[in-house]
């Protein structure tokens, strides 16, 4: 089993937020989180060393509610990328083992990539791995220099760099693989004697090949996966380069996406074939949806749903957190929160099921049983029980657990008034 350790200690000052950078949210998990479940979902890792500086006390706070097999370790003051590292020397001094480096600031890199970045290190008995990349404008990247031979000769920062360094190609990607035993040493030998006068992790190449170590460096094929996240536009690319992987993803599995451009679906939602996306629909977090659905324009889904086949959730629909069981509609401008609903369920335009106590903070259920109809602009308000076949009149506010088969209406009677526009307009 490896470790990882990711770095997240950094100010992100061009962000212009009070948020720490790695707290940003892509759909609605954060940056870090991305990362960690990348390296979580590779098998590969038992354990992860989140590095915090920069507000530790919240992202510290992320981690640990979000993580068992994550701890944070202080970076205080952030003197540069190697003291980063160095700060888990106290934890791992007897680790025998291999570490994988990462950067808390860069969400899309895959577990496939890191798991053939691990290969590529054991396969070539490697000592120390740096995934690298090649990039048309490589521009404030550091740079890879490798010898006449091609062999990896060390790491040359874009502020350290002469002109003709500045022209290479082949950048830093900043994730690395170490045979942690035979690396660490060089970990308390690094210098500050660099343009920003910092301990530079990448001097760790020069080291380890001064120091008769195995030095390789991986090319990454899809420059996308270590794209970095700096600023508020960055953050704004990544999601759609996020998104635009996860649209052909369901493309290609048979899903219908009438306009890409205009539709969101995290990458945790998954959809059966044959299923149809109407333009302008955002889907955040967990959901699961059948086959055959018709899901938008204009719908909402916020994680939690549960959509069983030929469901359709139409025009400015909300739902959150509910199973919607197979034929049912819901068509047009409704909430459905924190409900189960059955098969052939008919829910009128307008219904709302009132989840929520804003006095009380607490949420509570609605359950709908099979066959049931709910008239238009009805609310429910949970917790209750609509049971099967009951039938609510429009614009009821049911408060009340509804029996099966009866009808339930709360609307006041119909008055008539016969001629009163015309003795209205004699006057
Ligand atoms: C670093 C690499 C560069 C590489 C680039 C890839 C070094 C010296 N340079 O440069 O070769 O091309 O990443 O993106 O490593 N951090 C800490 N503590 C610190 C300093 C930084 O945790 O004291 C964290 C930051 O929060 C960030 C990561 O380390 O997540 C990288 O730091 P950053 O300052 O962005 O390095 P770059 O200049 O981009
Ligand atoms: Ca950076």
């Amino acid at each position: 089993m490896l470790k990882s350790v990711i770095l997240a200690a950094g100010k992100g000052t061009r962000m212009k937020s009070e948020t720490p950078k790695v707290l940003h949210k892509i759909f609605n998990k954060t940056l870090l989180g991305y990362v960690i479940d990348a390296v979580n979902n590779t098998g590969l890792a038992d354990e992860n060393y989140v590095i915090v500086g920069h507000q530790a006390e919240n992202v510290t706070k992320f981690v640990s509610d979000n993580y068992n097999n994550a701890k944070t370790v202080l970076q205080s003051p952030q003197l540069g990328t190697g003291h980063a590292v160095s700060m888990v020397l106290p934890y791992l001094n007897d680790f025998n083992g291999e570490i994988v480096i990462l950067c808390g600031d860069t969400p899309l890199i895959t577990s496939d990539t890191i798991k053939e970045f691990v290969q590529f290190h054991k396969d070539n008995n490697s000592d120390l791995t740096v995934m690298s990349a090649i990039y048309n404008n490589p521009t404030n990247y550091g740079r890879i220099i490798r010898n006449s031979k091609g062999t990896l000769d060390g790491i040359v920062e874009e502020k350290d760099a002469s002109s003709e360094q500045k022209q290479i190609k082949e950048i830093n990607a900043g994730i690395y693989c170490l045979n942690w035993q035979k690396v660490k040493p060089a970990f308390s030998e690094l210098k500050t004697n660099n343009a920003q006068g910092e301990y530079y992790l990448t001097d760790i190449i020069k080291w380890g090949n001064s120091n008769g170590l195995n030095v390789n460096a991986f090319i990454l094929k899809n420059n996308e996966e270590i794209f970095g996240i700096n600023s508020k536009a960055n953050l704004a690319e990544a999601s759609s380069i996020l998104n635009k992987k996860v649209i052909k993803k369901h493309l290609d599995n048979g899903v219908t996406i009438i306009d890409p451009n205009t539709t969101w679906i995290d990458p945790e939602t998954k959809i059966e074939p044959d299923t149809v996306i109407y333009p302008s629909t955002y889907i955040e977090g967990k959901n699961i949806i059948g086959k055959n659905c018709k899901i938008g324009p204009f719908a909402h889904l916020r994680g939690d749903v549960i959509v069983d086949d030929e469901v359709k959730i139409g025009n400015f629909v909300e739902v959150k957190k509910a199973t919607i069981k197979s034929h049912t509609n819901a068509c047009h401008l409704s909430y459905i929160g924190d409900s189960v609903i059955g098969n052939n369920v008919n829910i009128g335009a307008g219904t709302i099921t009132a989840n929520y106590n804003p006095l009380t903070k607490v949420k509570s259920q609605t359950i709908i049983s099979d066959n049931v109809k709910v008239g238009s602009n009805s609310v429910l308000v949970a917790p209750v029980k609509i049971e099967e076949g009951a039938n609510i009149g429009a614009l009821s506010v049911i408060t009340k657990d509804i029996p099966s088969w009866s009808l339930a209406l709360t609307r006041s009677p119909l008055k008539i008034i016969d001629g009163w526009v015309k003795k209205f307009l004699s006057k």
